[in-house]
């Protein structure tokens, strides 16, 4: 059912954890099954993502796509960092069984709410970030 990747990620997550006084952090929640998604970032201050750590009270897919998230978004820049959707994540780690999709749209939404919360810190404007629900 589940790609070795996935697999992989579940059984030995990368970034697991917290950063402290991070640049921006992002905490949002899954509506259909209720499951919770921490991301935090460290960005520098020319506007590169030096860390990122996650924390997720949620399923096997969830933590999988948060960890690959984490990886993907690690050493870029703030508009690379937007296009790492959950599609790019899911196909970073070969795909998700289809009831398991919306798990990988966590990833992607706690990664844009810890980016505005950056932004908002910061007073500046991130070009096609949109506010948070
Ligand atoms: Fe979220 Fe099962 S419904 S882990
Ligand atoms: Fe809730 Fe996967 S079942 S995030």
């Amino acid at each position: 059912m589940y790609s070795e990747k996935v697999m992989d990620h579940f059984t030995n997550p990368r970034n697991v954890g917290e950063i402290e006084n991070p640049s921006g952090v992002g905490t949002v929640g899954n509506a259909k099954c209720g499951d919770i998604m921490r991301i935090y970032l460290d960005i520098d201050d020319k506007g590169i993502i030096n860390d990122c750590k996650f924390k997720t009270f949620g399923c096997g897919a969830a933590v999988a796509t948060s960890s690959m998230a984490t990886e993907l978004v690690k050493g870029k820049n703030i508009e690379e960092a937007l296009k790492v959707t959950n599609k790019a994540v899911m196909d970073a780690l070969d795909g998700l069984p289809p009831v398991k999709v919306h798990c990988s749209l966590l990833a992607e939404e706690a990664i844009h709410a810890a980016l505005w919360d950056y932004a908002t810190k910061n007073n500046i404007k991130i070009e096609g970030l949109e506010k948070p629900k």
